[in-house]
C-alpha cells in the first residue's frame, strides 16, 4: 500500500489530480497537504471527501518543523507537489509570498523527504509540477523543449524556476528520486476567477466588461485540466527519475481570439443575441512585463508515455462554460470577500 502526499490538493489542477487518484487508486492513501488560501477551496473535492483512502491536513508548507513532523508521522512513499501562489497579477502586486511558498516551500518538503527516506529510496519519488512560464517569451515562431534555457520574467515565474532548480540540485547532489513536469496554460472547471477564463465567464454572465491586458495580442497554449491530470499520473508511475517532461495542448490562442469564441458560446448558451457578449471587451492597460507566447513542444511525453491532449478546444471551452453556469453557488461563494478587495485593486471598480 503507497502513501502518497499531494500539496495544493485544494486548488485547481490538485483538486483533479486528488479526485483521479482518490477514485482510480483505491490501494493508495492519498493525504491532501493544503494551507487553504484564498484559492483553495474544499468543495473542490465534494465527490471524494468520504472516501476512506483520502486523508486532508491543512497546514503551511513554508512551517518547515510542521511539514517535517507530517512526514515523520506519515512515512509518506511518494509526494506530487501542487501547492503554490500561481497568479502571475498578484506575483505583481505582492511578491513575497511567491517566495516564501514557491521556493521556501518546496525546500522544505525536499528536505522533509530526504530525511524520512534516508537514502533508501527504491520506490520513492518526489514529483515537481511546473510552468511552462519559467522558459520566459517566445517571439512569433518556435516552441519549448525540455532542454530551453530559463528565462522567468514575472516574480512567479522566477519563483517556480527557481524551486525547479532546487529540485533538481537534489537529484543531482543527493540523489534524491525526483521528476518534473512544465505545463502550458490549464482551463477547466474549478479553476479560480482570477485567471482569464473563469473571469471572463463570470463577467460575460453578469454582462461586465471584460478586461483584455493591452491589444489582446499574447498568446496562450491551452490545455483542459483533465489532461494534465493523466499527464501527471502517468509520469508519476511511469516517468524516468531526474527527468523533465513538457505538456501543453498543441492549442495557441491569441487572447483576443479566445475572449471572441468564448463570447459566441455565450451568447448561445444564454440565449442572447449573437455580438451581444462581444460588447463588453474592454482594452485596459497592460500587464507589466507581459510575456508575448507561451508555445509548448510535448513531444517527449506523447513519444515515451504515449500521452496526447484529448479535447478539442471548442468543444473544451462549451463544456467548461457549461460548468460554470451550473455551479452558480460554487462561483458566489468565491466571488465575495477577498476576491472583490482583488479584483478592484486590480482592475479598478467598474
Ligand atoms: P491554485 O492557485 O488554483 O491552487 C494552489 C493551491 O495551493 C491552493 O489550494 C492553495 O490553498 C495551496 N497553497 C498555496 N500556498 C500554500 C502553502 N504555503 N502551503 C500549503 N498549501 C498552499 O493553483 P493551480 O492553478 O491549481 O496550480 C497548481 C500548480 O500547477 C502550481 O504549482 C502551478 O505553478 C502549476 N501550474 C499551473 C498551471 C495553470 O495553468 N493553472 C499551468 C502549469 C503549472
Ligand atoms: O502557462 C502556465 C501558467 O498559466 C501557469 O503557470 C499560471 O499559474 C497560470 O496562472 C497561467 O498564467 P497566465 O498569466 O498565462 O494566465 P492568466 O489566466 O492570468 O492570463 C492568460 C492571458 O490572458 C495572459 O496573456 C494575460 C491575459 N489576461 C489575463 C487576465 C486575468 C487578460 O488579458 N486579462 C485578464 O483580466
Amino acid at each position: 500500500m503507497k502513501k502518497i502526499l499531494i500539496t495544493g490538493g485544494a486548488g485547481f489542477i490538485g483538486s483533479h489530480v486528488i479526485t483521479r487518484f482518490v477514485k482510480k487508486y483505491p490501494d493508495y492513501q492519498v493525504f491532501n497537504l493544503d494551507k487553504l488560501t484564498y484559492a483553495g477551496n474544499l468543495e473542490n473535492l465534494k465527490d471524494i471527501e468520504g472516501h476512506s483512502n483520502y486523508h486532508f491536513i491543512k497546514g503551511d508548507i513554508v512551517d518547515d518543523a510542521f511539514v517535517s513532523q507530517i512526514f515523520e508521522q506519515y512515512q509518506f512513499d511518494g509526494v506530487i507537489h501542487l501547492a503554490a501562489e500561481s497568479h502571475v497579477d498578484r506575483s505583481i502586486l505582492s511578491p513575497n509570498e511567491f517566495i516564501f511558498t514557491n521556493i521556501v516551500g518546496t525546500v522544505n518538503l525536499l528536505n522533509a523527504a530526504r530525511k524520512i527516506w534516508d537514502d533508501a529510496f527504491k520506490e520513492k519519488l518526489f514529483y515537481h509540477i511546473s510552468t511552462d512560464e519559467v522558459y520566459g517569451s517566445l517571439g512569433e515562431t518556435g516552441l519549448f523543449i525540455e532542454t530551453t534555457a530559463y528565462d522567468p520574467r514575472s516574480p512567479y515565474s522566477a519563483s517556480k524556476a527557481s524551486s525547479d532548480h532546487i529540485v533538481r540540485a537534489y537529484f543531482h547532489t543527493y540523489k534524491l528520486p525526483v521528476v518534473l513536469s512544465n505545463c502550458s496554460n490549464n482551463y477547466g472547471p474549478f479553476q479560480f476567477p482570477e485567471k482569464l477564463i473563469p473571469l471572463a465567464i463570470n463577467n460575460i454572465k453578469h454582462m461586465k466588461q471584460i478586461p483584455i491586458y493591452g491589444k489582446g495580442e499574447n498568446v496562450r497554449d491551452w490545455l483542459y485540466v483533465e489532461d494534465h491530470a493523466n499527464a501527471i499520473d502517468l509520469i508519476f508511475h511511469q516517468g524516468i527519475t531526474g527527468e523533465t517532461y513538457n505538456i501543453g495542448g498543441n492549442n495557441e490562442w491569441q487572447n483576443i481570439e479566445l475572449i471572441r469564441m468564448l463570447c459566441e458560446i455565450m451568447d448561445a448558451k444564454l440565449d442572447r443575441e449573437p455580438g451581444t457578449s462581444a460588447e463588453l471587451i474592454t482594452f485596459v492597460k497592460d500587464r507589466a512585463g507581459h510575456d508575448l507566447r507561451y508555445a509548448i513542444d510535448s513531444s517527449k511525453i506523447q513519444d515515451q508515455l504515449g500521452w496526447s491532449p484529448s479535447l478539442d478546444f471548442k468543444l473544451g471551452l462549451e463544456k467548461t462554460v457549461d460548468w460554470y453556469l451550473g455551479h452558480e453557488q460554487w462561483m458566489d461563494h468565491l466571488t465575495s470577500g477577498e476576491y472583490l478587495n482583488y479584483y478592484n485593486k486590480q482592475y479598478g471598480k467598474r
